[in-house]
This record gives structure tokens, sequence and C-alpha cells, in this order.
């Protein structure tokens, strides 16, 4: 998705939006460009492809001025070209923007200018609100903004400057991200709040349906109708040091390294002394609980992957009737939804645009509802108003791995808890729980100590033309995660299915061009899924065997076998995706895929 940068200081600008900028590469993107205004004249660089291109390109020209704004595109409306790319210009050259969105009314709006004589010059829906600012600007910005979100319709984030107002950056928001943060002497915007934390950690993330106008002293904040209103900045306790590479070749490896230590924040106050509370967040009464009569789990990929694997705990120990939903079905589907529904969104970024429908819907039909995100005072967050926040700190690869296993944690937590007030889920059992998870990142330790030999198994099979994860009862949804995360990465084919689904169309594909990898902990469900790996060996299928530690006799048919510390079934997954993971990242990286970055794809996808 498109990512916004605009800054207004001391420093030079063009550096500081290429540093921001850079930090909002991992959304997805496909031509990036920059404009300062310096004496009085917008100062534009535009470049297809990464932002490197665009810094050379701001490195051989004169990009003096300490205001500026920058973007980087992810085409909808016109190809990936120079042109096309932002910011984008009124034909009098007074005015200048940048978007993230979509201007759903963009092509009446520009025949109208048209028919008034207004020359376009590119094929974006994003021109056309800066035409239209530069045909109404009388010298009176807020007037005009008040005018152009008048006028226009969609979802945007708007950042711009006027050409007579060197001391100035407007911004508007209508569905789309922006943050701003006030540091000492300068002010800046961006999508993504990462690319702002060396200003402040305290933000504030622009409401619907509100402008404000940025100067070096401060922020000043008008709804839509021009009235003067005030907000209280949101603290993030993250580390700016967490958006650093290290001496990791890759975000993801380093984000697939830090998961022990994120997931014992996860758990932080919420287990002592053997018991699990989440009293001080859960404000729900057990009577409460009790008339929950379904439990709705709604999100988009990796995270709807955390609700299915986290559905088979509540369903097993907290017995409640659960719907993992995928939120662009869950938003336009007609499901039944009441006052006696508990509906679960779950969202890293919490800006996800079906994940936010998706809790308008369920909020309006009178169902209470929960957010788990990792960005406190995102969107979702603030519609709800009832949010768990993992602690994973910003997760940078398009990819996402930490944070899945902390919204997999948090919502085991949390229907642990649910459970204990519901009175399915006795003291000793408590107990139990509690003492596993708390062992949780021990555990995950010790998959990544193996980390070489995933690899070598990775390097084995990599050429392969595609994988087949099969898993059962507890160990399935992890196969779901592991054939994602593939695909994201390595651009290869990999498909899950419960493994007893094998024969039911699957097991057509195998030949030796197919390994299967086989989630097989020593479970009840072991001699089946045992079975499984029988009927693929004899159709000459490599296997892969992802088994419990002191399981020998998985040696007897297969010698690539990675081993997980036991753990109790409802929790395998938060072992089990550790070295699937590291699988999916090492075939990337023999394949010399661009891992962090994959193409095609966006870390959050805010339009539909
Ligand atoms: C995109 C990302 C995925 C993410 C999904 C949902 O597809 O590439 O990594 O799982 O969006 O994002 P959310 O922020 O709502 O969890």
């Amino acid at each position: 998705m498109c990512g916004i940068m605009g800054y207004l200081g001391e420093k030079p600008a063009a550096k500081v939006i290429i540093e921001g900028l850079k930090k909002h590469e991992y959304r997805g993107y496909d031509s990036a460009g920059l404009t300062v205004l310096d004496n009085g004249i917008f100062k534009k660089a535009r470049a297809v492809g990464r932002v490197t291109n665009l810094e050379e390109l701001v490195s051989r020209g004169d990009f003096a001025g300490t205001v500026g704004i920058g973007h980087t595109r992810w085409a909808t409306h016109g190809g990936v070209t120079v042109e096309n790319a932002h910011p984008h210009e009124s034909s009098d050259g007074r005015v200048i923007l940048v978007h993230n969105g979509i201007i759903e009314n963009s092509r009446v709006v520009k025949e109208e200018l048209q028919r008034l004589g207004i020359e376009f010059f590119t094929d974006t829906d994003t021109e056309s609100a800066a035409q239209y600012l530069g045909y109404i600007y009388d010298g009176d910005p807020k007037s005009a903004i008040e005018k152009l979100v008048a006028r226009i319709r969609g979802a945007f984030a708007l950042v711009i400057m006027f050409r007579d107002r060197p001391d100035e950056i407007w911004v508007a928001r209508k569905g789309s991200p922006l943050v701003l943060a006030h540091g000492v002497g300068e002010t800046a915007c961006a999508s993504d709040p990462v690319a702002l934390l060396s200003y402040s950690r305290a933000m504030f993330f622009m409401e619907d349906d509100e402008f404000a106008c940025l100067t070096r002293d401060g922020i000043t904040f008008y709804t839509f109708e021009g009235r003067e209103i005030h907000h209280r900045p949101t603290f993030l306790d993250w580390d700016s040091s967490v958006a650093d590479r290290g001496a990791y070749p890759h975000f993801m490896l380093k984000e697939i390294h830090e998961q022990p230590e994120v997931v014992i924040k996860t758990i932080g106050q919420r287990i002592k002394d053997s018991k699990i509370d989440l009293s001080n967040e859960i404000p729900w009464t057990a009577e409460q609980i009790k008339k929950f009569k379904k439990v709705h789990f709604v999100a988009c990929g990796t995270s709807y992957y955390a609700t299915l694997a986290s559905s088979l705990l509540w369903e097993s120990i907290g017995k409640f009737e659960i719907r993992p939903e995928v939120a662009s079905e869950y938003r336009y589907r007609d499901i039944p939804i009441d006052k006696e529904t508990l509906a679960i969104f779950v969202s890293q970024s919490g800006e996800t645009a079906d994940t936010l429908h998706a809790a308008r819907k369920a909020k309006a039909a009178g169902a209470t509802c929960l957010l788990i995100t990792n960005v406190k005072g995102s969107t979702i967050d603030r519609e709800l108003g009832l949010s768990l926040i993992t602690q994973a700190g910003p997760e940078i690869a398009v990819a996402a791995t930490k944070t899945f296993t902390a919204q997999l944690m948090i919502l085991n937590l949390l229907g642990l808890y649910l459970a204990k007030l519901k009175g399915t889920l006795s003291a000793e059992q408590e107990k139990l729980f509690a003492d596993e998870l708390s062992q949780i990142p021990a555990k995950i330790s010790v998959v990544l100590s193996t980390e070489k030999q995933i690899e070598k198994i990775a390097n084995t099979y990599a050429d392969k033309k595609g994988f087949l994860f099969i898993g059962r009862g507890f160990a399935y949804p992890s196969t779901l995660e592991g054939a994602l995360k593939l695909k994201e990465i390595s651009y290869m084919h990999a498909e899950s299915y419960p493994a007893g689904e094998m024969k039911h169309g699957p097991i057509a594909l195998l030949d030796d061009n197919l390994p299967v990898v086989a989630m097989v902990p020593k479970d009840n469900m072991w001699e089946k899924t045992v079975s499984n790996i029988e009927e693929s060996l004899a159709r000459r299928s490599p296997v892969i065997a992802v088994a419990t530690e002191g399981d020998v006799s998985i040696s007897n048919y297969t010698s690539n076998i990675i081993y997980l510390p036991a753990t109790l079934p409802e929790l395998y997954t938060l072992i089990a995706v550790i070295p699937l993971q590291l699988f999916a990242y090492y075939v990337a990286r023999f394949k010399g895929c661009d891992i962090d970055k994959p193409r095609n794809l966006a870390k959050s996808v805010t339009v539909e």
C-alpha cells in the first residue's frame, strides 16, 4: 500500500523524507517520489522502482529545503510510470500533494475540471484532488480543504503543500491511516508511526473526517466542517532500534528470532503464580460471558490463521461455538450477528480495510466487540474502544511472523481466561496451561537452535515444483500458515490440507517433484498421519516430517526430520509454526527472492 512521509523543521527535508520512505518500503510499492518547497519553488523528484532510485536522483540534483512531502506508490489507477508517481501538482503550480487511498469520484471531478479548461497530465485518481484544490484555492488553505473534502469521495490520507505557505503542511484523512508527531521545532507525518519514532513517542493518529495544519510549532486539528478540535497524543513505547535490521540479513529472520522475547512480553502480567488473569483488560463478568451464544473470529491473512489455530482451544477448553471468518467475506455475507455475539477482530496493523468494515458491521449489529492488535491507536482500536495489545514491536518484513505468535498467544490467553470465568477450565487445568504457556518462549528457542538443519532441508528441496503441507486436528492450522509463508516469500506453489483430505484430491499431485511437509506430533493422530506419510512415499514424494522430540520411529519413514519439544496439543501451533517460518525463509533465500518485500504484496492492506 502507498506510504506517506511529510516533514517540516530545520533539517534537509529530502533526506528526512527518503529515510521515512525507507521505513514504509515494507508496505509494498512500485514507485516513489518527493517534493521539497524551497524559496517558493516546488523541487520534485520521482522514480519507478525502489526508494534507492529516488535517492540516487535526489543526490544528483539540488533539493535544498526544510519542508517537503514524499510518497511510495502502489499503483491502482494508472500504470507504474514516473508521471503517475506522486506528488501531483495542480496545473497552475500552486498546490502539490500526495495521497494514499482511492478517490472514487475522480473521473467525474476530472471531467468537470477539464470542461473548465484545466489540463490533466496523469492517469491517477489523485491528480483530480490536486487539480481541484488548485482550482478553488484563493489563499485560504483551510477553506480550500473544507471544499475539497466535501467534493471528493472514497478513502484518502492527503498531505498537501501550498506554494505560498512555505511554513505549513496540511493533511486530511478519511479512511486511510495517517499519524502525526511533533518534536522540538519540527513536525512530521507518516502512514506508519515507525517512521516518526525519532521525533517523538507521542503520536497523533488522525481521525476520519478531520484535517490538520502542521507548522514547526505544533499541529492544529479541524473537523471537515472547519471546527477546531483538540486531540491528546497516544504514547507508543516502541524502541526505535526495533526498526533496525542489526546483523541479520533480513528483517524476517530478525523477527523470527525475536519470537521468544515477544512471547514473554505478550504474556507479561497476564500469567502470574500459575494463574491466567486478564481482569485488568477484559471488563466482562462471568454472567456476561455465559451469555455469549456464539463467538466470531474475524481477520485477514496470517491474522486469520492465528484465529483458526486458537479456535480449536476455544472450542475444546472453552466449549464456545466458534466461527472463524475471513473479514472480506464476513463484511458482505448475511451472517446472523446479535447482542449474544462476541466478535473478536485480529489485525496486526489495526488498519486492514476489510477487518475495519467487518468490525463496524458487528458493532452496529449489537455484538460485543474486541480487537487484538499490535498498534495501539490504530483505526480499529479507536473505533472499537476495547483492545488487547500484542507486544511484538514494529514488524517490518511483509511476511508476518512474530505478530502471528503474539496474536496466537493472546488469543489463547483470552480463551483460557474466559473459559475460567465460564467454569469450563478447572483450577488444575489452569495451572497446567499457565505453566506450559510460560514454557513456550524457551521451547521456541529450542526450535530456533535447529535453524541450520532446517536450512539444509530447505536447500535440498528449494528447486521442487511446490509443496504440500499436511496435518490433523491441532496440527492442521500450522500447515496453513506454513504454506502461506512459503507462497508469500518464495513464490512457490504451496497447498495446505487436513491430512485426512489428501485422498480427496491433492494425492493426484504427488510425485517426486512435490515434497510433502507432514506435521506429525506424538498424539492420538500419529498413526493416521503416518499412514498419509506412507501414501506420499509410495508415490515418490519426498517427506519432511515435523515430529516430537524423542519420536525415533518417525525415522523409519524419512530422514528429513525436524524435532519439536513436546507441548499441550492446544498449544502446538505456537511452537510448530517456527520451523515452517524458517523453512519458507530459507527456500526463498535459496531462490534469491526479495524476502522482506515480496512482489505484489503489501504489509497493510488499507483499501478493499
Ligand atoms: C496483509 C499482510 C499479511 C497480514 C494481512 C492482515 O496481507 O501481508 O501479513 O497478515 O495483511 O493484516 P493485519 O494487519 O490486519 O493483521
